[in-house]
């Protein structure tokens, strides 16, 4: 262990908040089922391959009788895919729920993400382990990794890895691709009858794990907390030197929900929301377009500076861009090994231009050499291209320029344009987790235990009423099922978790929407400054303004 901040002991004595209903004796706390549950989508297809856990009701805690308290019992902890604040206090609330239970129960940590369970790598969490991490950012105190669990073999691995240290319980701390996982891998044990459930617990800095049962997945809140003060900052710098524009390109896959949070949170001139830009077709010109549109009208008021927000998945949500990289993962999925043995991007354009449509071929070939190479890049182990390494930002920059330098020659833009990018992600995954996710999370932890102390299987912890005080919130467990339709994935249809992306009908998007054109030209930046964790409510105890709105 490194040498320890002050802040970070102060955060090791933060006690998190649960809801009203687990602060009882967890012998008083049962769960009230509700009615049989259906799929998102696609019913009948997700019914066949969930024959054992399809429709479950959703359950919720409430005060009465838990016959299973006080049984001792081993669980495994695994934390999959990217970090996300908050992460250490859900291992927490399972810790403690666990061993408030029983103390003599044990909880096993998987180490390095769902590798861990498969070649049996795992450490003993125990309090002295568990208190060096309370309310602290980052997976390291078992790391996580992108691996898949989702083959029969893998399946086998982890009932052996169980078996061995007598594991009856899993919890699968993911985004929606480890949920799916996680739902099969609860589907194959029920089948088996292995007697070990398995619930998991959305996380995801993106908020695209969400739906009418989950508000918003934890990590959210703290790291679009941590890039709004660090956008304020830039836009506080934009309005003193008033000599650049400034391009942020945001993580978060392909929902914009971190780009939308974080306009709300700082009124910058630009905004782009990926989902916006699919739903009116517009080509990748026409985005540059509204830039363009923005730069000549601040310029002509004088202003040769401003901040433009970039959601990281737009160019998936440019159509013509959109439909150019579906093909790209397919053929890329059905020829691997030949597409490997072409080495240089010359010989993979050869071959290309022979594979896709005509369109998609003209697309790829009036890219920028560096965003066809970026497009080419290995896809993640769940098939998606990794948008988080194609610099978009700089493809709009340089586009951008070139469409000015133009209208500059034409007369029609008589300003100065200087862009500056940046892309915010790593910085805020592994942030010290703001209250609300600290608490969160623990209460995500403590309900998962409690789902599976009472027997449950293929569910995912949440809780509702997240944008009240923490002792109002509302926790229990929704079948993953439930959340699921059949997307193609590598090549061929799979049960999966449907992606929440931003609606343009919800009211964070059409608050923005109301918004916006004020902020192109009258600069209204606000400053949110950094998370903080001690003082008034109104400063360090509020949710996103994602959540409000949505709540309002
Ligand atoms: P998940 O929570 O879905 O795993 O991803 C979070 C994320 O930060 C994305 O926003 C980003 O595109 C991706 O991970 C980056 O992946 P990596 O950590 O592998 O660089």
């Amino acid at each position: 262990m490194n040498t320890l901040s002050a802040l970070q002991k102060a955060r090791y004595a933060y006690e998190p908040k649960l809801p009203g209903v687990l602060r009882d004796k967890i012998a008083n706390i049962d769960c009230e089922m509700g009615s049989p549950t259906e799929s998102t989508g696609d019913q009948a297809e997700v019914k066949k391959l969930f024959a054992k856990t399809y429709g479950s009701p959703v359950a919720r805690f409430k005060k009465g009788k838990n016959p299973n308290a006080g049984k001792k019992i081993n669980l495994g902890v695994i934390l999959s895919g990217g970090q996300a604040p908050g992460g250490h206090n859900v291992i927490a609330g399972l810790y403690d729920g666990l061993k408030k239970s029983n103390p003599e129960s044990r909880l096993f940590g998987f180490l390095g993400g769902p590798a861990g369970i498969m070649n049996d790598k795992v450490v003993e969490i125990d309090d002295t382990l568990m208190d060096a991490y309370r309310n602290t950012g980052g997976f390291d105190i078992i790391g996580s990794g992108r691996d898949k669990l989702e083959t029969e073999e893998q399946f086998e691995l982890s009932l052996t890895t169980c078996r061995k240290h007598d594991i009856t319980g899993l919890v699968i701390i993911g985004g929606d691709d480890s949920n799916t996982n996680g739902a099969v891998l609860a589907e194959y044990f029920a089948a088996k009858k292995a007697g070990i459930t398995v619930v998991g617990c959305p996380k995801t800095i993106d908020g695209d794990l969400k739906n009418e049962h989950i508000e918003t997945s934890f990590g959210f809140d703290t790291a679009t907390k941590t890039y709004a003060e660090l956008i304020g900052n830039i836009e506080k710098d934009a309005n003193s030197a008033k000599k650049y524009w400034h391009f942020i390109k945001l993580m978060g896959r392909s929902a914009s929900h971190i780009a939308l949070e974080c306009a709300l949170q700082t009124h910058p001139n630009i905004c782009i929301i990926s989902e916006e830009v699919e739903q009116k077709n517009m080509t990748l010109a026409q985005v540059v377009d509204q830039i363009c549109d923005v730069v000549v009208k601040r310029a002509e008021k004088g202003m040769n500076y401003g901040v433009a927000l970039i959601p990281e998945g737009l160019i998936e949500f440019i159509p013509e861009v959109g439909a150019l990289i579906a093909e790209l993962n397919d053929k890329m999925a059905h020829h691997t090994d030949y597409f490997a043995t072409l080495k240089t991007l010359e010989e993979q354009q050869e071959w290309l231009n022979q594979q896709l449509s005509k369109d998609s071929s003209y697309v790829f070939s009036s890219l920028p050499r560096a965003i066809q190479e970026q497009l080419l890049m290995d896809r993640d182990p769940h098939g998606n291209v990794q948008v988080s390494r194609i610099e978009t930002e700089k493809l709009l920059i340089e586009m951008a320029a070139h469409k000015l330098a133009q209208m500059k020659v034409e007369g029609t833009f008589k300003g100065k344009f200087s862009a500056l990018s940046h892309f915010f992600g790593y910085e805020g995954r592994c942030a010290f987790p703001s209250n609300f996710d600290a608490d969160y999370c623990y209460t995500l932890g403590y309900s998962a235990f409690i789902l599976m102390n009472h027997g449950l299987t293929g569910y995912i912890s949440n809780v509702a009423n997240l944008h009240k005080p923490a002792e109002e919130w509302v926790p229990g467990g929704c079948p993953l099922t439930m959340m699921m339709n059949m997307e193609q994935r590598h090549g061929t249809q799979k049960p999966v978790i449907k992606k929440a992306l931003v609606e343009l009908d919800g009211a964070p998007f059409k608050a923005f929407a109301a918004a916006r054109e004020a902020w192109t030209v009258n600069t209204d930046y606000t400053f949110p400054g950094a998370i903080q964790y001690y003082g008034p409510d109104e400063v360090c105890n509020q949710p996103t303004e994602t959540l409000k709105y949505e709540k309002a």
